[in-house]
Order: C-alpha cells, then sequence, then structure tokens
C-alpha cells in the first residue's frame, strides 16, 4: 500500500484550490479501502474517499486525515432479465464512461445523467441528479466499508437516506461509511416522454420523435456543453449551490413581489426554486467575486477564474448566500462537499 504524504489537493479537485492532504492512497480493492480506513482510525484521524474530485472543495488548512482515492473498478451484469438489466460497478469506474456502456446496451435509466463529471461511488454521496434523473430511480443497493461496525456491509436503496442532491452520506452518517460499489436497475424499455422541460424543448427543436436512451444522451451532452463550463478548460464544481426549498406560505409571500419567479411543486407545501434565477436577480450573473465567476451559462456555476485561496471562493459564496437572504429571506445551501 502506497501512501504518500502532505500532497496538495488542488491537483486532484476540479475546482482547483485548497491546501493538502496529510495522506493520501489509492485503493484498488475494498480490502484496502478498508485497510486504509481501518488504520485511519487507529491514528484517531478521519478518512475522506475521493472519487474525480468534482463535486468536493477543500479548505486551505491541511486535511490532517487521508484521502483514499478510489480506483475500485469493475463492471459486472448480475441480473438480466427480459424487462430489465442488473449492473453492479465498482465504485471508482468513472460515471460517464458507464453510462455510454448501459446506453451502448440500449439501457434506460442513466442516460439523462450523461456527461456528469466524477465516478460511480460519487453518485450515491450527493444523490446525483439532472434532466429528470437521479441515481436514488434506479439504485438498488450498495456496498460500503463501514468504519462504524469494522466491516463490509450492504445498505439498501431505502437505507441511505435519499432526498434531493443528499443521502445520508454527506449527512447524520458523515465521515462513517466508504463505499466501495453500487448495483443499479436499468429498464430495457424505451425512454418515454413528457421529458424534463429543457430536454423536450431540445427535441421540439430538433424535430426528434424517436426515442432511444441513446438519442437522450445526446441531447443532454448538447444541452449541458451549452450551459455548463468544462471543468477541464474552467474550473468549477458544477452547481456551486443547491435549488432551494421552500413552504408554500413563503411562496405565496414571494411571488407577489416576484410574479415572474419560476418554481416546481414538489408536494403539496413544498416548493423548489431555482438558484440560478434568484442569482440572476440580483445581477450576479457573470460578476466576478472574489477571484469567482459566476457563470454566464447557469449562475449556479461559480468559476475559479483568479481565485487564490479557499478563503476567495467562501467570501465569494457568502457574499451570494447573503445577498440572497436578505432580498428573498430564502437561506441556500452549497452543494460540492467540504474536506
Ligand atoms: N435558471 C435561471 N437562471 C440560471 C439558471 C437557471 O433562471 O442562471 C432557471 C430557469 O428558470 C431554468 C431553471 O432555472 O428553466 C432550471 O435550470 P436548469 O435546467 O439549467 O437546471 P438547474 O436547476 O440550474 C439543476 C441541477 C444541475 C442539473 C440541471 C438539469 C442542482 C443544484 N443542479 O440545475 O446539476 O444538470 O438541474 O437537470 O440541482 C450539478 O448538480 O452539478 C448540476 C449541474
Amino acid at each position: 500500500m502506497d501512501i504518500r504524504t502532505n500532497i496538495p489537493l488542488k491537483n486532484y479537485l476540479t475546482m482547483k484550490l485548497g491546501g493538502s492532504a496529510r495522506f493520501m492512497g489509492i485503493a484498488t480493492t475494498p480490502d484496502e479501502l478498508a485497510m486504509m480506513c481501518r488504520n485511519a482510525k487507529l491514528q484517531s484521524l478521519p478518512f475522506f474517499i475521493l472519487g474525480g474530485g468534482s463535486n468536493v472543495i477543500a479548505k486551505d488548512d491541511t486535511y490532517n486525515g487521508i484521502v483514499i482515492r478510489n480506483r475500485i473498478l469493475g463492471i459486472t451484469v448480475i441480473d438480466d432479465q427480459p424487462m430489465h438489466t442488473v449492473i453492479k460497478v465498482g465504485a471508482g469506474e468513472n460515471w460517464d464512461e458507464l453510462v455510454k456502456k448501459t446506453v451502448d446496451m440500449g439501457l434506460s435509466g442513466i442516460e439523462a445523467m450523461s456527461a456528469i463529471p466524477g465516478t460511480a461511488g460519487a453518485a450515491p454521496v450527493q444523490n446525483v441528479g439532472a434532466y429528470g434523473q437521479e441515481i436514488a430511480d434506479t439504485l438498488v443497493e450498495l456496498e460500503a466499508y463501514d468504519a462504524q461496525q469494522d466491516k463490509m456491509v450492504t445498505l439498501q436503496n431505502n437505507e441511505c437516506g435519499f432526498s434531493y442532491r443528499h443521502s445520508m452520506f454527506r449527512g447524520s452518517q458523515a465521515g462513517r461509511y466508504g463505499i466501495v460499489s453500487i448495483t443499479i436497475k436499468l429498464s430495457k424499455a424505451a425512454p418515454k416522454p413528457p421529458f424534463y422541460e429543457a430536454v423536450q424543448k431540445y427535441f421540439d427543436e430538433h424535430g426528434t420523435s424517436f426515442f432511444t436512451p441513446g438519442v437522450v444522451r445526446d441531447a443532454v451532452i448538447d444541452i449541458r456543453a451549452s450551459k455548463l463550463p468544462d471543468p477541464k478548460k474552467l474550473p468549477n464544481s458544477g452547481s456551486f449551490f443547491k435549488n432551494a426549498i421552500i413552504e408554500d406560505w413563503q411562496y405565496q409571500d414571494l411571488i407577489k413581489t416576484w410574479p415572474d419567479m419560476p418554481c416546481y411543486k414538489i408536494d403539496a407545501h413544498n416548493y423548489k426554486i431555482p438558484t440560478g434565477w434568484l442569482i440572476e436577480q440580483l445581477d450576479l450573473k457573470g460578476m466576478l467575486l472574489h477571484g469567482m465567476r459566476v457563470h454566464t451559462g447557469n449562475a449556479l456555476v461559480l468559476i475559479n477564474e483568479s481565485a487564490q485561496s479557499y478563503s476567495d471562493l467562501a467570501a465569494a459564496r457568502n457574499e451570494i448566500i447573503g445577498k440572497i437572504r436578505d432580498t428573498f429571506r430564502i437561506y441556500i445551501e452549497q452543494e460540492p462537499l467540504e474536506m
């Protein structure tokens, strides 16, 4: 096992900011991952499992623990039925290569989550989602090393505490589990309308009326390329804020002042408000705040243009959160995990 010390984290995070990790190792098997977590515990140190680094930001101080880069691979069909296929995926597999593979197999369920950077094992942590699909819809179970019990466990979908961009892995149980594989169930039925608004609009504009997982994937890749910056070219962590969930009374109150405010009713009492729209109303779209550029394609995304450190990013973040709180009385949350 090769453990290195004092490794600059910015080389491993798409935001290209932050301090160093005291220890860093690569796990290629569940046993290696368990051993590294166990060793950390023996030294009373935390561990952090890193996938593609596309949804994680690091503080400027040294991370006083071990960062474990997950390279556990393998994509295996474990059940193939007339209407569906169940696939087990090593947590270190590249997410988009997995999506491509399943789309090439004619399977539906994750095709709208095409072109999302990162690894398969990171997907359940923030319940990755895009264009009407989220991993919680297709995940059957996952395997993880449980540092509390010091053993491998299998957790069913309903044990993961999924909600919008959230799970227990980043919430109540943060720091406890190291995910080593995910098992997903995908459908052999063709994707059917109605599609997510932006995808439907794309199909209408392109006169598309024959839908396959591949057609949806190609549309999503095109839409994303027009709205979201490529982290390989412009350092960013995708959506930097979650969309806001507000209660009915607050929504009724806000539309008196902001009659054009877009919203999605999520249940009888709650509405989802696009945070990108809130940021736009503050005239922040395209602005440079402490070296962070509010992306013109989607104001939810912050691009590290010239920030020197995490504290620049935090200053930009706090300014945006504060302005939204003062203007709308809505408290928005950061989406990337913080280590
Ligand atoms: N909007 C604006 N201005 C903006 C951005 C959005 O007015 O700058 C409003 C528009 O009304 C638009 C609506 O927000 O119709 C929705 O916008 P979009 O479809 O671009 O999605 P989003 O809510 O901004 C979320 C996810 C994205 C995901 C897209 C598509 C979150 C935090 N973000 O963004 O996920 O790709 O939906 O499904 O939920 C990510 O998590 O990193 C990510 C990119």
